[in-house]
């Protein structure tokens, strides 16, 4: 290659259909059906036509993926890596479903090989259904947030996660304290937490797992650290929130079990909040706190359905998410998939922009990461997700039909799987297939 210019050197560039979507407006997206992604020392440098690119820079070396759809990689706001293999555990509501297959699970994870084979596996599935960030949740055991994160270093991911916390209402076995909470949590965040691309997450599991005191901990942790980001569940079901009720008689309601203890804030991301009360949209949309929505979960354990056209509307930041295992499925597409149903059983009819927008801008965005990843955009880090949009003899005869990008892209959304995935690329590198 000594006939480049040396200043060209570390540049790729890429060609294939484009979509470039806007930092804030979900409808907003300008489509190219020879778009051009240059990609230099992992991060994009220019997007534009491919003709325009390939003239400025005419010694590069080009990968043309025809008229595959270059993404920016999928990012899960909220997921478990630790129930990834009881994923489609059958027929429990959540709290049952906790006790029978959650945590009998998660108690393994005390094991560091165990651990790390979990994280091993679930990167491996992660990435190729096309997802190139997560934020995760881990079990109480430290071992199980070193397995994870050392694994995404050495995959040289940006990754979330934080030991999850429980110092009641779970079995002997999988209990902290409120001091081992407290002092682990402190650790691991001092060990990860800005390491390379990593961020630590501080994570209270749900306040019926966590007394007050535990709580405080955390709350006072997240003070001394604010820049972390802090992740916990919220109204998921209607059983779920009664407890709450008589666990915390004191609470105004669900969010205030948080807030009274210093676990509210910007840079909360507070999964699912199907049910909310006025009072807890007017407190989340203040502060421009993160409500993660996880449709597959939702559904398969028969929690209730999200108001997406609400939290639009409202000033929450609003992230998508998968919720693996609760979730009954790894890939994102399924997912956006899962969140258009939704929609339409609530009267909101999304559109694949503002589809893929909440799988990519909007849960970059709820983990306040969207200056880094989430767009194609100069500056922005080179995690791309490269999409096949006739995958399967099905989705291919319905996309011959379509008359645009939108009506192209939709037979994937609601049909595609880790099939449709042509192609990841990390830090601009392409992910190897296992
Ligand atoms: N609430 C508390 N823990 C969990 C969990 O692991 N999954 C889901 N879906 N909800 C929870
Ligand atoms: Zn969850």
């Amino acid at each position: 290659m000594d006939y480049l210019d040396p200043m060209e050197q570390n540049l790729e560039l890429l060609i294939g259909q484009t979509l470039v979507q806007s930092p804030d407006m979900p409808m907003e997206a300008h489509h190219d059906s020879r778009g051009g992604v240059l990609i230099e020392d992992g991060l994009i440098r220019a997007v534009g036509t491919a003709d325009d690119l390939r003239r400025a820079h005419a010694d590069v070396p080009v990968t043309d993926y025809g008229d595959a759809l270059i993404l920016p990689g999928f990012i899960d706001a909220h997921l478990h890596y630790p129930q990834t293999a009881m994923i489609a555990s059958w027929g429990k509501r959540l709290i049952d479903w906790l006790n029978s297959y959650t945590f009998p699970e998660e108690m393994r994870f005390g094991d560091p090989d165990y651990a790390g084979e979990i994280a091993g596996r679930f990167f491996d599935i992660s990435l190729a259904h096309g997802t190139t960030t997560v934020a995760s949740y881990c079990t109480i055991h430290p071992e199980s947030v070193t397995a994870f994160f050392d694994e995404a270093l050495g995959r040289g991911l940006r990754a979330v996660a934080g030991k999850t916390c429980m110092d009641r209402n779970a079995p002997e076995g999988l209990r902290d304290t409120v001091q081992s909470a407290y002092d682990d949590s402190k650790r691991l965040l001092e060990r990860y937490h800005g390491r390379e691309r990593l961020s630590y997450a501080i994570t209270p599991r749900f306040s019926p797992t966590s007394t007050r005191e535990q709580l405080e901990a955390l709350g006072a942790l997240w003070a001394e650290h604010p820049d972390c980001p802090m992740q916990t569940h919220l109204s998921e079901q209607t059983d779920e929130i009664e407890w709450v009720r008589e666990l915390f008689p004191e609470a105004r309601d669900y969010l205030d079990t948080y807030e009274a203890t210093g676990l509210l804030g910007a840079r909360g991301l507070y999964g699912h909040a199907i049910h909310l009360e006025e009072r807890e949209w007017d407190r989340l949309s203040e502060l421009g706190a993160a409500l993660v929505h996880c449709p597959t979960s939702n559904t398969f354990i028969g929690s209730g359905l999200f108001q997406m056209d609400r939290a639009l509307a409202s000033g929450v930041r609003v992230g998508l998410a998968t919720d693996t295992g609760g979730g009954s499925n790894f890939s994102m597409l399924r997912t956006m998939g899962a969140a258009y149903e939704i929609g339409q059983l609530t009267g909101r009819v999304l559109h694949p922009s503002e589809l893929l927008w909440l799988a990519t801008v909007g849960s970059a965005r709820a983990l306040r990461l969207e200056d880094k990843i989430g767009r194609l955009a100069p500056g922005m880090e080179a995690d791309l997700t490269i999409l096949d949009l006739s995958s399967t003899p099905v989705i291919a005869q319905r996309a011959a039909r379509a008359s645009d990008i939108w009506e192209a892209v939709f037979p994937t959304i609601m049909m595609g799987d880790d099939r449709a995935i042509r192609e990841v690329r990390i830090m601009g590198k392409p992910v190897a297939r296992v």
